[in-house]
């Protein structure tokens, strides 16, 4: 962890990346394996039979990863098509037509579910609280017989706040709802076990924290859940038989694989197989306790500073996200950026993302830089 490995990462030769929730750095394992692919394309032409495996390679390693079998988990080309397909398969027309989101959901879910409106379907909102905290009883408050299904990011993409996914779900579940935990910004630097997490629905991908690239993502659903949910946004390789090429019906698979949709994203998988097993190999408990550390460092030096911290203070309701308030946001990124300290912006706030490779001198690097800037800090 840290030290140990980031050799692994050339980005760290010119930069201190603190990026994560963006894109992971690019290791030499997974530019191997993308330069394998295109070996093979060289070589062969097409190479499906190996890009079938690399796909049931991909779903088998998401397994492992969230604690699930592989029959669970459905191989997608991003959150959005994994979660157009779920509510494709929600009957959202009757008396139970209703999904709460969360404010703190990524714009492709609540987009979703607002397109939903156009067939009957109603989104609730719930909105935080003045703390900048959603607690469960807020969800709870919202959630009734009519709700079909409640979203509640792991980690907010835009402040850092962890969900308490579990009693959320507990509330979900008393009413009847399912529950979709979009853990994108979660997985690979925090644990998720789907036998105790509470989520009917995990979704996720590799572009961030799991060290791949852009184009394939993930969901796990609960096995009772994608038994019975039939999705009419579907593709062959979802079809029982994807080799069978038939036009005369439509049978989606018996496993979660009904919500696979056409060709994979096939060098996505040769970068995704790769960047997960580093993970993977690296252990995620692991890994999240690393992180802990380093953001309890940060958050030290922060409060030195003075500056405003979006994210909470408790190590359960955060998680490797760290989001501080600035005058100008803009003016404060390209100044890191000048000093080879990448960060990212969303609104009023800077986004610090650690990980694996991060180091305390990272954590270091960018609070004297803060402090050289202190005047960018709200
Ligand atoms: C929480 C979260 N969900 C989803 C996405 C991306 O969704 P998609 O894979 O549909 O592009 C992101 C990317 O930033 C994200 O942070």
């Amino acid at each position: 962890m840290g030290a140990a490995i980031r050799g692994e990462f050339p980005i760290f030769e010119t930069a201190t990346y603190l990026n994560s929730c963006s894109q992971g750095a690019l290791s030499r394992g997974v530019r191997a394996a993308v330069e394998e692919w295109l070996s093979g394309w060289d070589a062969n032409g097409a190479e499906w039979g190996y890009w079938v495996e690399r796909n049931e390679a991909f779903r088998a390693s998401i397994a492992r990863l969230l604690h699930a079998q592989a029959d669970d988990v459905a191989v997608t080309t991003s959150v959005s098509q994994g979660v157009s397909a779920l509510v494709s398969g929600l009957p959202l027309e009757g008396e139970r037509n209703r999904i709460v989101i969360s404010e703190y959901e990524f714009p492709t879910v609540g987009q979703i579910a607002h397109a939903q409106e156009l067939s009957g379907a109603e989104v609730v909102h719930v909105r935080p609280d003045d703390d900048g905290a959603i607690p469960p009883e807020r969800f709870a408050e919202a959630i009734d017989e009519r709700t079909a299904l409640v979203c509640c990011t792991t980690v907010s993409y835009r402040s850092g706040h962890r969900h308490d996914v579990a009693a959320i779900a507990e509330a979900a579940h008393a009413a009847g709802a399912l529950v979709l935990a979009d853990s994108y910004q979660a997985c690979g630097a925090v644990e998720v076990d789907v036998r105790s997490f509470g989520a009917d629905v995990v979704s996720g991908g590799t572009v961030k924290y799991l060290l791949g690239t852009a184009g394939l993502g993930f969901m796990w659903l609960r096995p009772e859940v994608h038994e019975q949910l039939i999705p009419t946004q579907t593709g062959w390789f979802a079809d029982e038989d994807i080799f069978a090429m038939s036009i005369a019906d439509y049978s989606p698979h018996r496993s979660a694989r009904r919500f696979d949709s056409g060709t994979p994203p096939v060098p996505a998988l040769y970068a995704g197989v790769a960047g997960v097993s580093f993970v993977e190999e690296a252990g995620v408990s692991a890994v999240e306790a690393h992180v802990r550390g380093l953001v309890d460092r940060l958050l030290d030096g922060l409060d030195e500073l003075g500056a405003t911290v979006a994210t909470p203070r408790e190590p359960a309701r955060r998680g490797p996200l760290v989001c501080v308030r600035s005058t100008d946001v803009d003016a404060l990124v390209a100044a890191l950026a000048a000093e080879a300290i990448v960060v990212s912006q969303r609104e009023d706030k800077l986004r610090v993302a650690l990980h694996l490779y991060n180091v305390e001198d990272d954590v270091d690097r960018l609070l004297d830089a803060l402090s050289r800037h202190r005047a960018l800090l709200a």
